[in-house]
């Protein structure tokens, strides 16, 4: 298995051929799920105890299995949140593994770790964090969350009186529900503000005061959302970072999906705000173009996440001493053994230039524009809501729910788009409608007038 053999060439060249033909296919087979018993009743049994050898191991992948999965960066995939990793990312990741790098810490993954701490002081010039305000990579927006809530937490609890007490956290009903759900790990109970547009900073400030004495005794952080997942809606960033300031509350800001927008030159004065954020949630692996899986986590007092992450352990003592000293990003988030995954962001970043990154994060912007004129030039379409950031939510007139979905999943049988319908409420109610995101700056105009025609049947 570790030997170094023509059979271990020969599969060394097949994947690297793979990867190579994958990365430069403009616009990959949009493939489609199958049932488990389908796909079993195709490639049979692969884990055998003699093995069943590399070559049809990876025929069986490529004929059958990659054909069951969805390519992120299909140019007609506008549906979640989809991606577009640069090609010299998804080659560097490739990098990555061959390397064989232990991210924890500097002892291990120095040059590595190096690398990934250029691209990070990239991102936090992007927020205007003030001096020694510093960050790590995560594996995504929910570990950067999560890593952000416990330092929160931990940061108050340092306070005899808070010590024996549930944690509360406010945040809007537009937050994206990794936000709730961390909460549940954290044990800490989660008030709303409720609203479809962004929370504002009067809505905020009506919250806090409505809490009775106890629960204002237990509120401890406000997570603010920079572009929510749904409709691209930034919250009043400044005025709630004002307001945790005069409360004494830790500001977290959730740009998990917009904050890829900092780099761009038109959109980043919407973050106005975000640099008085006690952490903020940035995910390359959305809108920065990087392969999965790659979130980040910044802090304003780095500090502070140490206290509350680094890991004891006898065979951990080494890390501590001064031949051993350097950035251990382990000491800053939830996770101990860690791929350097911000590599990949780094390569790519270095051999493109950060203007590139602008140009392309703006072609998202002008993306959902141009599809919101195409909307409004449309009979049979209409915009629910001005586009914001790269998503646009718009209503096929007279279509039911079941509508969307069957235009759906047509679509998607026919290999020729993967767009999901959501719900936007307005009034008090819910109404099913159709969302593009966009992040592939490759996807075209006749990409979105074919999508917008098929609508017509
Ligand atoms: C605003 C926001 N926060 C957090 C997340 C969760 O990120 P991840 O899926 O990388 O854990 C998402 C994912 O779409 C998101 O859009």
């Amino acid at each position: 298995m570790h030997k170094v053999d023509f059979e271990m060439v020969e599969m060394t060249l097949d994947v690297m051929k793979y990867a190579i033909g994958r990365i430069t296919h403009p616009s990959p087979e949009l493939g489609k799920p199958k049932k488990e018993t389908e796909l079993k009743a195709l490639v049979g049994e692969t884990i055998t105890e003699a093995g069943i050898g590399g070559e049809k191991a990876f025929q069986l992948f490529k004929d059958v299995l990659v054909k069951a999965t969805v390519p992120i960066d299909h140019p007609r995939h506008l549906a979640f949140v989809p991606a577009s990793p640069t090609r010299a990312a998804v080659m560097f990741d490739l990098v990555t593994s061959a390397s064989s790098i232990h991210g924890a810490y500097w002892m291990e993954g120095a040059g590595g770790i190096f690398c990934e701490n250029e691209a990070m002081k990239w991102l936090v010039s992007l927020t205007g964090m003030p001096k020694g305000a510093f960050g790590v990579f995560t594996s995504g927006g929910t570990a950067a969350n999560l890593s952000a809530m416990v330092t929160a937490r931990e940061n108050w609890r340092k306070n005899p009186k808070h010590q024996n007490e549930k944690g509360l956290i406010i945040t809007s009903s537009g937050a994206h529900s990794s936000v709730k759900s961390m909460a549940k790990v954290i044990d800490c109970d989660v008030l709303l503000v409720e609203t479809e547009e962004e929370m504002t900073a009067v809505a905020l400030q009506e919250k806090i005061t409505s809490l009775d004495p106890q629960q204002r005794h237990r509120l401890f952080a406000v997570v603010g959302t920079g572009g929510t997942t749904n409709a691209g809606i930034i919250d009043d960033l400044s005025g709630i970072a004002a307001i945790c300031e005069q409360e004494n509350l830790w500001f977290h800001v959730d740009a998990a999906y917009g904050g890829g927008a900092l780099a761009s030159t038109s959109s980043k004065h919407l973050f106005n705000g975000i640099e008085r954020a006690d952490s903020i949630t940035i995910d390359p692996h959305k809108w920065l173009f990087s392969p999965y899986d790659c979130g980040a986590i910044l802090y304003k007092n780095p500090e502070l996440a140490k206290e509350a992450h680094a890991q004891e352990g006898s065979y951990l003592d080494i890390f501590k001493d001064e031949g051993a000293h350097g950035f251990n990003p382990s000491d800053y988030q939830i996770q101990l053994t860690r791929r350097v995954r911000g590599l990949p962001l780094w390569f790519s970043l270095a051999m493109h230039g950060t203007d590139k990154y602008a140009w392309a994060v703006d072609k998202g912007i002008e993306l959902a524009n141009l599809a919101g004129k195409l909307i409004q030039e449309h009979p049979l379409v209409e915009l629910v809501r001005e586009p914001s950031l790269s998503c646009v939510l718009f209503r096929r007139k007279g279509w039911s729910p079941s509508d969307y979905t069957n235009w759906t999943y047509k679509n998607h049988r026919e290999g020729f788009a993967l767009v999901t319908p959501t719900k936007y409420k307005k009034d008090g109610v819910y109404e099913t409608v159709a969302r593009f995101c966009f992040i592939n700056p490759d996807t075209k105009e006749e990409d979105i007038t074919m999508i917008l025609a098929s609508m017509e049947a």
